[in-house]
């Protein structure tokens, strides 16, 4: 039996500025069943980053229902909404953020710490997921001493060691150069697979999105099936 682990039903997202309401996302509707990797491919201003942020409880929508696992994203208060981020997503983002003075292995395992995980556990997991993603003798680098592809590397690592049901990835690749992109993204699924985790994956690059399960594009605020 499949399980939906995300269901957004009619999403409506408007910015009020000033001189006009931009709506950027109308009657969007999407279901993820668990395990599955979805890929959304839109041009630049399309609001790609616009609807992950709502699924990442980032962002308000001004209408419509989003439902993760058993979060109502639309009720949400303070302490559910920390519980949802820590414990029910991992992030990507096209900028890594990894904290310049911690290495690898630290900012790999710091979201279990602050999820309570006791230091001696957070590491030894924080060690598995970095060997995951080929890191294995890069644990002790600060963020300054890893190449690009590596820094975003441990990003990829770090957005599974809470266990998240989702990972939602926001332009993973966009600061990469070809190769680096290419390899960032075959990890990224791979690791995915590994951990039988359901994987929300946002980019404008076309080769990345095809490696989805589905791949649905953004046109004028509603998902088209690619
Ligand atoms: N806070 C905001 N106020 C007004 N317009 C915004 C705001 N955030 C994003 N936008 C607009 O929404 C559109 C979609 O943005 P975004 O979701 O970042 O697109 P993408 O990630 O697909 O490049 C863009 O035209 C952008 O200018
Ligand atoms: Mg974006």
């Amino acid at each position: 039996m499949s399980e939906i682990i995300v269901s957004v039903k009619e999403l409506e997202k408007t910015y009020k500025t000033e001189s006009e309401n931009l709506t950027i996302l109308k009657d969007l509707n999407l279901e993820i069943e668990r395990g599955k990797k979805i890929t959304i491919v839109g041009e630049s201003g399309s609001g790609k980053s616009t609807f992950l942020n709502i699924i990442g409880g980032l962002d308000n929508p001004t209408r419509g229902s989003v439902r993760c696992g058993s979060y109502d994203l639309i009720n949400l208060d303070e302490k559910k909404l920390s519980d949802y981020r820590t414990h029910f997503l991992g992030l990507i983002f096209q900028f890594h953020y990894l904290l310049k003075d911690f290495t690898a292995l630290e900012n790999t395992f710091l979201p279990s710490i602050m999820a309570g995980l006791p230091k001696k556990e957070a590491a030894e997991k924080a060690r598995q997921l970095l060997c995951d993603v080929g890191l294995e003798k890069r644990v002790d680098h600060l963020p300054s001493q890893l190449s690009g592809g590596e820094r975003q590397r441990v990003a990829v690592a770090r957005s599974l060691m809470n266990n998240p049901e989702l990972v939602l990835a926001d332009e993973p690749t966009g600061n990469l150069d070809p190769e680096n992109a290419k390899m960032i993204g075959e990890l990224l699924f791979s690791v995915v697979d590994k951990y039988k985790k359901t994987l929300l994956l946002v980019t404008h690059d076309m080769n990345l999105a095809r490696r989805g399960d589905l791949c649905y594009s953004i046109k004028k605020g509603k998902l088209e099936l690619v």
